[in-house]
């Protein structure tokens, strides 16, 4: 077996270079080394390189439904809030003052006329532009040269992507085609009714890599295997006959519906849209297979609409964030 390349991380710091030349030579289908999951200075690479580059998935429209609304996530050591503005608008923000830096929104979430800095509150509009700043900055303060930092975002289906580069990686084509699979949903108009966190003490890549097999599930979730298939591709090869015959039927009926349904895998193969029956029988994933709520989502008329979930740059589980 070919031995990887992995530098003796305790003697000097890995550096981008090291970790190029360890992915190039890595063994495929096998994982990572070491280091990728457990060295300090590869994380902070992962930090640089990826969340600081890449769109992330950090939220839902839904939860900023009126003006002044906002929610607060960190991105590694960079806060972020991101507000529902006076037009509807949805903006992100580093959640930083201008000032001398302190955090503008200290609360998960809440709402706000302006949002006001508690150190010395200084108050900006929510569209990010400072009006007010006390008397003590003088007279010559410009006050237009000194807005909070924006972020970009953008929002499709009733999700809400940020990206902290300065010239994130183009996603157009994904939102797009998100909009139109979330559109049945409508998801802007949904409301949240439970939030919970969970803390993995893992290495973010440990998540994903659990997250895209199902392998493990027959031991560790056989609860979940009672509404799941263990896999989401017709293509896969373990799906058997009934499973395909399952397919056709369902997606005669979404068609019906007019439910888009077709396996989407695009956009550099780092995203993809799939909607996949659940067990025959099953209506929802829930311990019962039964729906839990009798109320269905938008314009959905029925509820064997199967599962749809849409894996956001493998950074993110379905409808859910992983923020490192
Ligand atoms: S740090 Fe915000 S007003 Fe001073």
């Amino acid at each position: 077996m070919n031995k990887v390349h992995v530098k003796n991380f305790e003697s000097a710091p890995l550096n981008r270079e090291d970790v190029t030349k360890m992915l190039k030579e890595r063994l495929p289908d096998y994982s990572l080394e070491q280091p990728f999951y457990n060295d300090p200075d590869l994380f902070r690479i992962d930090m640089e390189e990826i969340f600081a580059k890449e769109w992330l998935f950090a939220g839902l429209t839904c939860e900023i439904p009126k003006k002044g609304n906002f929610i607060t996530l960190d991105i590694g050591d960079n806060p972020v809030t991101i507000v529902r503005g006076n037009n509807g608008e949805v903006n992100a923000f580093h959640n930083v003052c201008r000032h001398r830096g302190s955090k503008i929104c200290l609360k998960h979430r809440g709402k706000t006329a302006k949002l006001v800095c508690p150190y010395h509150q200084w108050t900006y509009e929510l569209d990010g532009s400072l009006i007010y700043a006390g008397s003590e900055m003088g007279e010559d303060f410009d006050k237009k040269k000194f807005p909070m930092k924006k972020i970009h975002c953008r929002t499709a289906g009733g999700y809400i992507f940020i990206s902290l580069a300065d010239n994130p990686p183009p996603i157009d084509e994904f939102l797009d085609d998100l909009s139109h699979y979330l559109e049945p949903y409508d998801l802007e108009n949904a409301k949240v009714a439970v939030e919970s966190v969970m803390m993995e003490k893992a290495n973010w890549k440990l998540v994903i890599e659990n997250n895209r097999e199902c392998y493990h599930c027959e031991g560790s979730h056989p609860e979940l295997l009672g509404s799941l298939q263990a896999w989401d591709d017709t293509e896969d090869p373990m799906v058997t006959p009934d499973f395909l015959a399952q397919v056709a039927e369902k997606q005669a009926h979404w068609d019906e519906c007019e439910v888009p349904h077709l396996h989407k895998s695009a956009y550099n193969n780092r995203n993809r849209i799939v909607r996949m029956p659940l067990k025959e029988g099953v209506h929802a994933m829930t311990m019962t297979g039964e729906v839990a709520c009798k109320k269905l989502m938008g314009r959905i008329s029925s509820p064997d609409m199967a599962r749809c979930g849409s894996c956001t740059c493998q950074i993110h589980g379905i409808m859910g964030k992983v923020i490192t």
